[in-house]
């Protein structure tokens, strides 16, 4: 691994990703994050990076042909990670059209041309043989299998079948991922991680959101009855998952990435303003999300047995240390919440397509 593509790198989980990989593996040469800087993506999420000489920042669409095979020309990837997509269960229920294009659409520019990059005869279409070494690896979502009863884990065989605009679409990227492998031979993994939690989370997600919320005594949203329950994993703990199935991870496999971590809604809610002397009136509860899926739960054997991976985190510290990272970063998620943010990219990116 030495040219790396990371899509949506400014958003949650890859910005963690740029500053965990920067850090792991001081052997890259390059590491480019392409990302569109949508109201999710945030720069300042990668300040720590910034001046790394091995990151290079490029702001542009997954979607954009062009643009995408210029950079594969330009950095010669090896690898590509793709976490680029739009990613709120909410807002796809609301505007689903943005969800196919970016999170399908999306995906298949960059298989296409990560596939005319590093097939060794990209226009027989019978070949097989690629460049030694490269990967492509989709970050895919438990939701993807729809939802679960009492009982019951997802293992990487259940089929899917998923229930919102966005596990939908997050389900079709899978299955062109796949269709890539099975025609063209292309060295692919797919990872299906549960809900993460962790620094730089945009606060409409419901750790941050709650945490915003019970800091400026407003009411705490809780759909339903809040007892639907997701399998919780600290965000470095899906790094290092990510980390492993390139290094390790079979070609053309799904890995589900998942710590054992089940809980309830409202259990979470409690438990954060406990932690932060909030008083519980502040729990409002909400009529439910349609077609909400009841219950996660990921079953991790794959990758703990086949991989040798496991989660570093306890729910406790992991969500003691999130808190105070919010806690000790309020200007942050001021600024997020604010939008400054995003009047100042307005300005700054108006006529730039790449950097
Ligand atoms: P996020 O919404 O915080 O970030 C998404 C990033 O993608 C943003 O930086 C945004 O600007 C960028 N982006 C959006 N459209 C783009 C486009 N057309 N071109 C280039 N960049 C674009 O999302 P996240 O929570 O960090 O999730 C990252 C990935 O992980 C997603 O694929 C998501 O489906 C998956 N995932 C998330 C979770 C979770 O709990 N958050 C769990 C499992 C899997
Ligand atoms: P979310 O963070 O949106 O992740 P996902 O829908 O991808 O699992 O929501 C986590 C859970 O919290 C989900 O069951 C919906 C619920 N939720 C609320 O009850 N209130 C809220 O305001 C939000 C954002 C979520």
């Amino acid at each position: 691994m030495k040219n790396v593509l990371v899509t949506g790198g400014a958003g949650f989980i890859g910005s963690n990703f740029v500053h965990y990989l920067l850090q792991e593996k001081q052997d890259i040469e390059c590491l480019v994050n392409l990302d569109l800087l949508t109201y999710a993506g945030n720069l300042d999420n990668l300040l720590r990076v910034k001046d790394d000489k091995r990151y290079v920042f490029v702001h542009g669409d997954i979607r954009d042909k062009e643009l995408v095979n210029q950079l594969f020309d330009k950095y010669k990837f090896d690898t590509v990670v793709h976490f680029a997509a739009e990613s709120h269960v909410d807002r796809s229920i609301m505007e689903p059209d943005i969800f196919l294009t970016t999170n399908i659409v999306g995906s298949q520019t960059l298989l296409e041309a990560a596939k005319r990059h590093w097939n060794l005869e990209p226009d027989n279409k019978y070949s097989r043989s690629y460049l030694p070494g490269v990967r492509y690896l989709q970050v895919s979502t438990d939701e993807v299998y729809g939802a679960l009863g009492k009982t019951g884990m997802f293992t990487e065989t259940t089929p899917i079948s998923p229930n919102s605009p966005y596990s939908a679409s997050k389900a079709s990227a899978d299955l062109i991922v796949h269709a890539y492998y099975q025609t063209y031979g292309m060295p692919v993994s797919i990872t299906r991680c549960s809900n993460n939690y962790g620094p730089y989370q945009f606060p409409e997600k419901l750790i941050p959101l709650i945490l915003h919320n019970a800091m400026n005594n407003k009411p705490l949203p809780i759909y339903g009855d809040g007892m639907q329950i997701r399998d919780w994993l600290h965000v470095n703990d899906h790094c290092s998952a990510i980390l492993r199935v390139l290094e390790k991870g079979e070609p053309g496999e799904v890995y589900n990435i998942g710590g054992n971590n089940e809980r309830a809604n409202i259990e979470i809610v409690k438990l954060i303003l406990s932690v932060i002397g909030k008083s519980e009136s502040l729990i409002t509860y909400v009529k439910d999300r349609p077609g909400h899926d009841r219950r996660y739960a990921i079953d991790n054997t794959k990758i703990t047995t086949q991989l040798g991976w496991a989660p570093s985190y306890t729910f406790q510290q992991g969500i003691s240390e999130t808190i105070e990272w919010y806690l000790q970063n309020s200007a942050w998620v001021e600024r997020v919440v604010s939008g400054d943010y995003m009047e100042y990219y307005s300005r700054t990116y108006k006529n730039s397509a790449v950097d």
